[in-house]
């Protein structure tokens, strides 16, 4: 198993993984749930969306667990060099593979990359119904400074 930088190829794979697990931890998930599609788009082509903005913005900064050739995780990141703040969009690790660690691996992996490019404070957001996510990242020394509220209205 080893963490490597994303190539061009990878989208497709970090698209599907995204749509495989966010289920259970999207802000789009519980608003479909909640008003159905919007404009004909699903949860699941907007959550993916977001992963192309990620790349887009700074492919230098995604990273992939591979095993075996296979991706099983990612990580995006965004570095920030005027106010030196690093932030993590997103994560994922494949649902057979979740639990192991592996997710630890590649939060320290974009930690570290936060370090080598200067960011002096790195941050990550989580949603309050995402158990995982409100106990992993303050284990790795996150700190919680702020919850927010999501509302939607059907015009
Ligand atoms: C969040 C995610 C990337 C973590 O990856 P992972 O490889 O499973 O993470 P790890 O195995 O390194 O760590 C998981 C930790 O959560 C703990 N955990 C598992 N289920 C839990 C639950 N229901 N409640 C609280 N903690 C839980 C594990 O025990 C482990 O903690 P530990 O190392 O102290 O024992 C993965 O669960 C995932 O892809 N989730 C769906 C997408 C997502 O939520 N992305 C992040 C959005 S903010």
């Amino acid at each position: 198993m080893q963490i490597r930088t994303y190539r061009k190829g990878d989208l497709p794979v970090l698209r599907d993984l995204t749509i495989a697990t966010f289920g259970g931890a999207s802000i789009d998930r519980n608003i479909e749930e909640r008003f159905g599609l919007l404009n004909g788009t699903d949860w699941q082509w907007r959550k993916a969306r977001h992963i192309d903005a990620d790349v887009a913005a700074n492919p230098a900064g995604v990273f992939v667990m591979e095993d075996e050739g296979a991706i099983i995780g990612f990580i995006t990141t965004r570095v920030d060099p005027t106010t030196k703040l690093g932030w993590i969009p997103n994560m994922a690790v494949a649902p057979g593979h979740q639990g192991k660690g592996i997710g630890r691996k590649l939060l320290a992996h974009a930690i570290a990359y936060f370090r080598d490019q200067g960011m002096t404070h790195a941050k990550i957001e989580t949603l309050a119904q995402n158990a995982v996510g409100c106990h992993l990242y303050p284990s790795v020394g996150f700190e919680e400074v702020a919850r927010q509220v999501h509302f939607v209205m059907a015009l």
